[in-house]
């Protein structure tokens, strides 16, 4: 038998809200078996959780182990997986708050584009700068991300737009996975836009996608996943096919910017193309609604992106849902149109302007999310011999998940069994960092 190796124990939850009991995406109408159970603690041994028991098992295991580490008194808090981010645009150089400003003087995207604004000056802006550069702006994102409760993830390419800018930022998804506990999902977006120089002659530049991008990142093995950003102005259709085609012939997942801002049908092409998600989906049409629902294909919505935007409406979150899409929420994290990495704001938000229950945005930044990056087997709910990616949240129930919006409310954060997050000394003159914001459940 294998020696027992470095042990953890939480015990004296409120809860443990496991998640679905079987892997697998939810859909309509089982969304709201959060898998809340009480009277439990957790044993994590090494990356995984080993024990989900009463807690006096919880500490008779834990003083049998050969390397014990920490006993944590959770004090009537939530315990639950650690949440997905489906979708990021997290490796990027300085924030663009020239476009913020412009919005709120009321310029729309295309005039922000052409003021030297937009998702091509970040380009400008990425491809000057050293991959170690990079890694060092990104890995306090990633920490902040994690004190937020993020445990996993799905970090775009897409501001190279040529060979080597793109492999660079893909690299530099390599060098943090090596640097920080989270798991990180690579995602190759060399068609995020056209780049200038091949403006009068965008057929050049698909074919460099199809031809030595594409090639090169799947030779590499640095990218999981192939997304395209769908919409029109930007690649039409039949151009997304065609990259994503060559994508799926080089075995890479696909993923799909899709109807952002316009619908095109990029959702039917999604799930035309068995593509793991389509994502955005704010303009997303009837008939995009109903191809998605009857597909495996995950619907992930980004609320954020839109109301940062100022724009109105947001993704007919109920309507997919109702369908019975696998629907699932994210951060879009990046310099342009969602400068905001907070997921659990992601989940009120979906609440409360795109009209999901609580319990369903809980699924949606899990286990949903965790299908949407391939890893529904491994993350997104708590389980005996999964990775012990697990939050303890300052509060008591999930729905005040997706209640206490912007408020950090992350107590402790572990990813694959590592310390990643944890209180600060607190307010008070004892330095006791207090309990949950609510009190006991009656
Ligand atoms: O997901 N839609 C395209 N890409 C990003 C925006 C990126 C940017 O503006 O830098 C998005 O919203
Ligand atoms: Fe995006």
């Amino acid at each position: 038998m294998a020696e027992p190796g470095r042990r953890l124990a939480l015990v004296n939850l409120g809860a443990l809200a496991t998640g679905p009991v079987a892997p697998g995406p939810i859909r309509h109408p089982s969304w709201y078996d959060v898998g809340v159970v009480r009277g439990v603690g957790v044993g994590i041994e090494d990356d995984r959780v080993a024990l989900i028991a009463p807690d006096d098992e919880v500490g008779e295991w834990y003083h049998d182990a050969a390397v014990p580490d920490t006993v944590v008194d959770c004090g009537g808090r939530l315990v639950t997986a650690g949440l997905v981010d489906a979708h990021t645009h997290a490796v990027f150089g300085r924030p663009r708050l020239e476009d913020h400003a412009r919005r709120a003087r009321g310029e729309d995207y295309k005039a922000i584009a052409a003021a030297g604004g937009g998702i091509l000056s970040t380009v400008t802006d990425f491809r000057a700068r050293g991959e170690d550069e990079l890694v060092a702006l990104a890995l306090p994102r990633l920490a902040l991300m994690a004190s937020l409760g993020t445990t996993v993830v799905e970090i775009k390419s897409g501001y190279g737009l040529a060979l080597e800018p793109e492999l660079k930022a893909l690299r530099v998804v390599a060098r943090l996975r090596e640097l920080v506990p989270l798991r990180l999902v690579a995602t190759f977006l060399g068609a995020h836009e056209v780049p200038p120089e091949f403006r009068s002659r965008r057929d050049g530049y698909i074919r460099l996608v199809v031809d030595e991008m594409l090639p090169a990142v799947a030779g590499a093995g640095l990218a999981a996943f192939c997304d395209v950003f769908c919409e029109p102005g930007v690649f039409s259709v039949e151009e997304s096919a065609a990259i994503l085609g060559a994508a799926a012939r080089h075995g890479l997942g696909l993923k799909v910017h899709a109807d952002e801002l316009d619908p095109s049908g990029g959702a039917e092409l999604a799930a035309r193309l068995g593509a793991a998600s389509a994502d955005h989906l704010g303009a997303i049409s009837r008939a995009g609604i109903d191809a998605l629902a009857a597909s495996d294909t995950v619907a992930v919505l980004l609320p954020g992106t839109l109301m940062f935007l100022g724009r109105k409406g947001q993704a007919p979150a109920r309507e997919l849902v109702d369908a019975g899409a696998v629907v699932a929420l994210a951060t879009d994290f990046n310099p342009g149109s969602s400068p905001g990495a907070n997921l659990p704001l992601m989940m009120a938000l979906a609440v409360s302007q795109a009209r999901l229950q609580p319990e369903e945005a809980f699924i949606a930044a899990t286990a949903n999310a965790a299908h949407a990056v391939g890893l529904t087997a491994e993350k997104g709910r708590v389980a005996v011999g999964l990775p012990a990616d697990l939050v303890v949240w300052n509060c008591r129930d999930v729905r005040e998940l997706a209640y206490w919006y912007g408020m950090p409310l992350a107590w402790r954060v572990y990813a694959s069994g590592r310390p990643c997050h944890a209180p600060g000394p607190g307010i008070s003159s004892a330095g006791s960092p207090g309990g949950p914001l609510s009190p006991p459940l009656s």
